[in-house]
């Protein structure tokens, strides 16, 4: 008997879409080739929800997506709202879904693939076998603090704001993650200027006791960046706060080679979300040229929440031999540029086990035998 699952899918602006409708193909090609079930339904975020209803989270979307056993996003953000100073835009479509979801975990896994180092601006001994996941918090800190400006707009303000249970549940889940790995973890924080951060300390060095195997170290954000460079081996499992996640994952992304490589996690007490790391690329949207591997690589992170590893390898052994035949799309290499549904195609027809006569894009398109 196949596994039944509600999915919401929410494809957002940009090339979210055009991503999604790959991510799309792959949840099909598992369901047909493991018997299983998957009810999907669609609805409007960001800057399309703002467009069509004036509101960049729906009401609809809202209630989809708690209904769902898992959300599956796209890409938020449009040049049309890119004025910050805009009352409504459309990334509060996904911070407003990320709270409403209570999504504190938002884990982004990055890794070195051996075809790819060569692409890497970094130097390739540095980078090659790198593999370490971000915990970054994510319903809570400077995203979600008191801000605001005075009277006659002379000050501004935000507030980085941390409860302790706030750090304790996502420290739980990094340290469990830790026990199934390498056993360290990497406290990074700015603990030597903010008070928020030597409250992090403090609670996740508490937290640390009940871990007695795993290795707790400490590393300043800014340190932190430059290591991530320097010698990203040395990291197994990071665990951030909001602000600094979201910047030390774009960073991450030189080492996997590029940006759309990078799946991710969001994941609550009861709910849970998958989305690439990558934006909404407005300039490539509608050009079929994106990488759509972030989106499948997304998919399959929710197969393995599902704890259906098996899918999970599947897609992860598509995508494997996605790189090692040279079927990339243009980020990665512009020579040989496959396009987003191409890419979406062959991973489909890598996962039913089809025969697959690879022609790029320049050579004219490919077809299965
Ligand atoms: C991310 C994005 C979002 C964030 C934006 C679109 C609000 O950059 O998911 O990393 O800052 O969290
Ligand atoms: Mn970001």
């Amino acid at each position: 008997m196949g596994i039944q699952k509600n999915i919401a899918i929410l494809p957002g602006d940009g090339i979210g879409p055009e991503v999604m409708a790959q991510g799309l193909k792959t949840l099909k090609a598992i369901e047909d080739k493991f018997g299983h079930n998957f009810k999907t339904k669609e609805a409007m975020i960001g800057g399309i929800a703002i467009d069509k209803t004036g509101n960049p989270l729906p009401e609809e979307t809202l209630e989809i997506s708690l209904d769902a056993d898992a959300v599956l996003l796209g890409a938020i953000g449009s040049p049309k709202y890119a004025d910050p100073t805009l009352k409504v835009r459309p990334e509060q479509g996904l911070l407003g879904l990320r709270k409403a979801l209570g999504l504190y975990a938002n884990i982004r896994p990055v890794k070195a693939y051996d075809k790819l180092i060569g692409l890497s601006p970094i130097k390739n001994e540095r980078i090659q076998g790198a593999d370490f996941v971000i915990y970054r918090e994510l319903t809570g800190g400077i995203y979600f603090g008191e801000s605001g400006r005075n009277k006659d707009n002379s000050e501004a303000f935000d507030t980085m704001f941390y409860k302790k249970n706030e750090i304790k549940r996502i420290a739980h889940a990094a340290f469990k993650t830790a026990m199934n790995r390498r056993k360290e973890l990497c406290l990074v924080d700015k603990a030597n200027v903010l008070e928020s951060s030597r409250f992090w300390r403090e609670t996740v060095d508490e937290i640390s006791k009940e871990y007695p195997q795993v290795e707790l170290y400490h590393l300043y954000v800014d340190n932190a960046a430059m290591q991530l460079i320097l010698n990203p081996k040395r990291f197994d499992v990071i665990l951030t706060a909001n602000l600094f996640g979201d910047i030390l994952s774009d960073e991450a992304s030189v080492i996997a080679g590029s940006l759309g490589l990078l799946p991710s996690a969001s994941i609550g007490k009861r709910r849970c979300l998958f989305e690439p790391v990558h934006g909404s690329f407005p300039e490539g949207a509608g050009k079929d040229i994106a990488n759509p591997a972030a989106m499948i690589l997304s998919v399959a992170m929710m197969f393995e929440h599902f704890d259906m590893l098996q899918e999970a390898r599947t897609i992860h052994a598509a995508i494997e031999t996605c790189m090692e035949k040279s079927v990339m799309t243009t980020d990665l290499n512009p020579e040989v540029a496959y396009s987003c549904s191409q890419f979406g195609d062959i991973v489909e027809s890598l996962i039913l086990g089809e025969e697959l006569n690879l022609k790029s894009l320049k050579e004219s398109s490919y077809s299965i035998i």
